[in-house]
């Protein structure tokens, strides 16, 4: 006791000062719900055993130059296909309720198609969830996480509109296999980072260079097949399995650079556009994309030479279809940028140049091991508040949050950024009503961070990428969840 009560004077000692008034860190909700998250290809390594089929992933880190900043892959990663009892008993330490993970689509469908199915992806998954469940542990299953079946992408990947039919197929033998003990499902994570950075940037996998149309394309398919997999667990299995699906949607909060007209606008179209192209199609009451992001894409295009509009067009049916598909908002925030109105010349992806603005960062917020995450927590605030203004009260899970650095065990700065973060969402909770019942930290391991590889971690526990045998380190901001106080205060 008198050592984990030095720790905390530790963390208090060290952290920015927190007033007593403003902490609300402690009153958290009757049945509020704490978890941890991963990612399939982040961490389990084992890319081709037991008949696991090639993905994006494997395929674009393979290459001669994968673009990954140390040249590593998740060839091993944290090596949790062969270690997943290590992670169960990390999550059982940390003392959270549920465990954020994603399913590996080609391990379970090496081609990512129906007629071929893995039984050992599938035994994999299988023992997983029977774990987490005998350690009171309830599974929350993402079932796409990036890593697209490679297969797919040689047919065109999200910009083949034959995906939507496809996901559906895969999405529905997921919740026949595993949906008697999986209640809460995540159709997507994060498509805006696939569609902008897989098909418009081009830094992740499948790394395909923005033609002024591929991201909003790769984004149409992505919104379809969620709703897709959304209708086909409404249909055939909400009665029966009593669960529940939604989609995570990532955004930064963003924050007029200056109180003039021009950036005030601007900062609420770039919210627009990030957050609202994928959530207004589906928590919006009348659907579709958001009608400032149709009109300035439409303006550019005209201005273009573009004979329509380069974001693509759903059509009534379409839009009926993808409005509603809920049953609550996965969420995932890491930091806030500042927009700046401005017409952007020159050679930028359409995303950029298509919104009439310039973001950034505020060159006094503190630094992270990831250069666009600078920890700002009053941005949770206002952007928890904009989403429950915007969409109606709409029922929220915070499904990512978290801080990179260098791997530090006694991570001072991590519990620091968790402590502030959660302190602002239990202000927009309990001053402000937003309907917030969950929180999740990403993540409870250190594991492969994309373009990043292994030189920015996020981890409540270390893992030594080193060591052959990856063994797990408890770090000192694991003591915070679920959602104990890390301060002590006077
Ligand atoms: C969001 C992504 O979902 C996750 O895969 C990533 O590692 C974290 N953010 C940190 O960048």
């Amino acid at each position: 006791k008198w050592c984990l009560a030095l720790v905390l004077l530790v963390v208090g000692r060290c952290g920015p000062a927190v007033a007593q008034d403003d902490f609300l860190y402690g009153t958290f909700p009757d049945g509020f719900i704490w978890g941890a998250a991963t990612a399939a290809y982040q961490i389990e390594g084992g890319w081709n055993e037991d008949g696991k089929g090639e993905n994006i992933w494997d395929f674009m880190t393979h290459a001669f130059d994968g673009g990954i900043a140390d040249y590593s892959t998740g060839d091993i990663a944290a090596d949790s296909y062969h270690k997943y009892l290590d992670d169960v008993a990390a999550l059982k330490e940390t003392g959270v309720n549920f465990y954020r993970f994603s399913l590996s689509w080609s391990r379970i469908l090496p081609t990512g198609r129906i007629d071929q199915i893995n039984q050992a992806g599938i035994d994999y998954y299988n023992n997983l969830i029977n774990a987490l469940l005998d350690n009171g542990i309830n599974p929350l299953v993402t079932l796409y996480h990036w890593d697209l079946p490679q297969h797919l992408q040689e047919t065109g990947g999200w910009l083949n509109e034959e995906v939507v039919d496809i996901f559906g197929d895969y999405a529905n033998l997921a919740f026949s296999t595993f949906g008697d003990r999986v209640k809460s499902w995540i159709t997507f994570n994060e498509p805006w980072v696939q569609s902008e950075l897989g098909y418009g940037y081009g830094g992740n996998a499948p790394r395909v260079v923005g033609s002024g149309q591929t991201d909003y394309i790769a984004a149409h398919n992505q919104i379809k097949s969620h709703a897709r997999a959304w209708h086909i667990y409404d249909d055939n299995y909400r009665a029966t399995q009593n669960g529940e699906i939604g989609i995570t949607l990532d955004s930064g909060w963003i924050e007029p650079k200056t109180q003039s007209t021009a950036d005030i606008e601007a900062a609420e179209r770039a919210m627009q556009f990030k957050l609202g192209w994928f959530a207004h199609p589906i928590f919006s009451v009348d659907g579709d994309y958001p009608p400032i992001m149709k009109e300035y894409v439409a303006r550019h295009s005209a201005e273009e030479g573009y004979p329509a509009s380069r974001l693509p067009e759903f059509g009534q049916t379409w839009v009926d279809y993808i409005k509603g598909t809920y049953d609550f908002f996965g969420l995932n925030h890491y930091t806030t940028e500042l927009a700046e109105y401005g017409i952007r010349e020159g050679n930028y992806t359409s995303y950029d140049k298509d919104q009439d603005l310039y973001k950034s960062q505020d060159p006094s917020w503190p630094a992270s091991a990831a250069p666009w995450l600078k920890v700002v927590p009053w941005g949770f605030r206002k952007l928890v508040n904009w989403i429950n203004n915007e969409f109606n009260g709409v029922r929220l899970i915070v499904t990512e949050n978290g801080f990179a650095d260098l791997g530090e065990i006694n991570d001072v700065d991590r519990a620091n950024y968790y402590t502030n973060y959660i302190n602002e969402l239990m202000k927009a909770i309990n001053l402000d009503g937003c309907n917030i019942y969950g929180y999740t930290a990403w993540s409870i391991i250190d594991n492969f961070e994309w373009t990043a590889g292994y030189s920015q971690k996020f981890g409540l526990y270390g893992v030594d990428f080193n060591d052959p045998a990856r063994p797990r380190t408890r770090k000192l901001s694991a003591q915070l969840f679920p959602g104990r106080p890390p301060l002590t205060l006077t």
